[in-house]
């Protein structure tokens, strides 16, 4: 399949911000395309498809491990961090790929899993076999297993101790993940050096940032629970000043699997700046949560949290990625309810989570999916989707562990789904091909060829948020409603350069999302809007104005929402709203 040529090639935009107005898309290379007919998805193949991905309106790739690796943590188990696995190309590929989507203002991120390496890696070979050696020191070794008492396990599922026994140097060695991923040693000046060395070869390549891997675990202590110990924020705080210092416009994503003030921790301060961005990991949850409950009570609840964080900085909001859909950061009662309906089957669950992806999560609801985007798109922070959900593709149960929802990309109703041309036998993961998600169905080239498919629907949302920069740059206030299933909340935007007619006007844009399964009416209380005239974002239609008590009634259908821009009584009066004119579809050819 190829698709019509990108309308103009104009480079990367300078803007030191990009990442808050930005949409993310989480593509696995293994995933995406195979070029060279071997069964597994490469750069070349990648690469091949930047057009569609412009033309579906994706700003960033985040591109998970694809250094050397035994491949036994989906490649989060590195081996060799300045080599590219050869099954996914050589690193010229690489720096062609980032040439290439920098042509079309796409930029790419890179996971940099900094926590732990392969026991395959040299410096692990090298530490357990000469303990005095340069690699000495290079893990986390002890006599014991008895350190670090207050350190939890994280994969609950296959680990019972976060310590493992090396034959070779007759110690322990600490792992926070699988036990054939050691945990580097921090503090280790020539660990901390290795690693710095490393960021800068992959940022001396062309890359636009780094995701940082399990960012929490760097260090541990025998006081602390080793996350987010002092001197992992000290080590941050360094890695920052030296890619500000060297590489402006370049950032650093913090995945940190915690609270809201434990992972804005991980954002530093405006004096001494960590990350740029870190994932949203409590918000995730309670979008499902009130999707089954029929109640936003939650998302109010966490909504209405303030958690200051750097102006600069930026959270990342998602549905899904391509690990489970971790219930960590909800409470036991929620957890078992939402295990109850997500998860009924126990072959869904992993961890302390749902190996399962977005469409059969949500039973393949057209409903639940556009209130599901309309939430990911329209929340402070910048959204990130996983690649294919876009077609609502399903996933793979009887896969192990995430390979659930890491099954190849479905293009095409063809051979393995238009993925690959080798054997189907071959495939690094068979096809979806189960009854409601089979490829035959649920693919690139059929949603293309309908004007009403999910595909379209979320580009058509994707275009309309990057034509409001409120979504990407606003502030955000719950507004109170009556109604439990009822979620409001005005985005607020004072606007940049106005003054000269350059930049973006000031904006306010009401949302609202109704998580019931009957149609509902409720009243919004918001007097600082009394007044207001709004309007629906897409198609310009006038809703009824808020009253002078600053309350406004609104309806909505069966799980649905509004964006709705709001002009105040002052402000110019508008009777259109901008509708962003996009691209013709991309047809087809094979
Ligand atoms: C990644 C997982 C991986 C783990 C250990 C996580 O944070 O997202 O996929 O298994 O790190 O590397």
């Amino acid at each position: 399949m190829s698709f019509t040529a990108p309308i103009q090639l104009p480079g990367l935009t300078r803007d030191p911000l990009w990442y808050k107005r930005a949409v993310f898309y989480e593509v696995m290379v293994r995933c995406f395309v195979d070029s060279n007919g071997d069964g597994t998805g490469d750069l070349g193949g990648l690469a091949s498809r930047l057009d569609y991905l412009q033309w579906l309106g994706v700003d960033c790739l985040w591109l998970p491990p694809f250094y050397m690796s035994p491949l036994r943590d989906g490649g989060y188990d590195i081996s060799d961090f300045k080599r590219v696995l050869p099954e996914f190309g050589t690193i010229d590929e690489f720096r062609d790929l980032v040439r290439r989507a920098h042509e079309r203002n796409m930029r790419i991120i890179m996971d940099f899993p900094l926590n732990h390496t392969s026991v395959d890696h040299e410096w692990f070979q090298q530490s357990r076999s000469d303990p005095e050696g340069p690699y000495g020191d290079f893990y986390v070794w002890s006599d014991t297993d008895e350190k670090y008492p207050n350190v939890r396990i994280i994969f609950v599922d296959t680990e019972d101790s976060n310590w493992a026994f090396d034959p070779v140097r007759r110690q322990f060695y600490f792992h926070r993940f699988f036990s054939h991923q050691p945990d580097l040693n921090f503090e280790s000046p020539a660990v901390r050096d290795a690693i710095v060395d490393i960021v800068k070869f992959w940022l001396d390549m062309g890359v636009d940032g780094l995701r940082l891997d399990a960012i929490p675990y760097l260090y541990e202590s025998e006081e602390g629970n080793g996350e987010g110990e002092p001197k992992t924020h000290d080590f941050i705080k360094e890695l920052r000043e030296t890619v500000d210092r060297e590489y402006p416009g370049r950032i650093l994503l913090a995945e940190a699997n915690q609270w809201p003030r434990e992972v804005a921790a991980f954002f530093g301060s405006e004096e001494e700046p960590e990350c740029h961005m870190a994932f949203d990991f409590p918000v995730m949850p309670r979008i499902f949560y009130s999707l089954r409950s029929q109640t936003a009570t939650e998302l109010v609840r966490i909504l209405s949290e303030t958690t200051d964080i750097p102006g600069a900085g930026a959270w990342g909001v998602f549905l899904r990625n391509h690990d489970e859909l971790t219930l960590e950061m909800v409470d036991e009662e929620y957890r078992q309810a939402m295990y109850g309906w997500y998860a009924y089957d126990p072959r869904m669950r992993s961890n302390i989570g749902i190996r399962r992806r977005l469409a059969p999560l949500l039973d393949n609801s057209r409903a639940e999916l556009e209130l599901a985007h309309a939430l990911l798109f329209s929340l402070p922070g910048s959204p990130f989707l996983y690649y294919g959900d876009e077609i609502g593709m399903g996933d793979n149960i009887w896969l192990n562990d995430r390979d659930s929802s890491r099954t190849p990309m479905q293009w095409t109703p063809d051979r393995n789904a238009g993925f690959s041309t080798a054997d189907p036998g071959k495939l690094y993961l068979p096809v979806v091909q189960s009854l409601v998600y089979h490829y035959s169905l649920v693919n690139v080239e059929s949603q293309l060829a309908q004007s009403r498919s999910l595909l379209h629907w979320i580009r058509n949302v994707i275009h309309t948020r990057k034509a409001h920069p409120v979504f990407g740059l606003g502030d955000l206030k719950v507004l109170p409603t009556d109604h439990d299933s009822a979620l409001a909340f005005v985005r607020s935007y004072a606007g940049t350069g106005t003054s000269t007619g350059l930049g973006d006007p000031p904006e306010q844009v009401l949302c609202v999302f109704s998580f019931s399964q009957n149609p509902i009416a409720f009243t919004i209380t918001a007097p600082e809007l009394a007044g207001a005239q709004l309007t629906d974002l897409f198609g310009g239609a006038r809703f009824p104005t808020i009253d002078e008590q600053g309350r406004v009634t609104i309806t909505l259908g069966t799980q649905t929402f509004f964006w709705l821009k709001v002009v105040l009584p002052q402000e110019p009066a508008t009777t259109t709203t901008a509708i962003p004119v996009l691209p013709p579809a991309p047809v087809p050819v094979r």
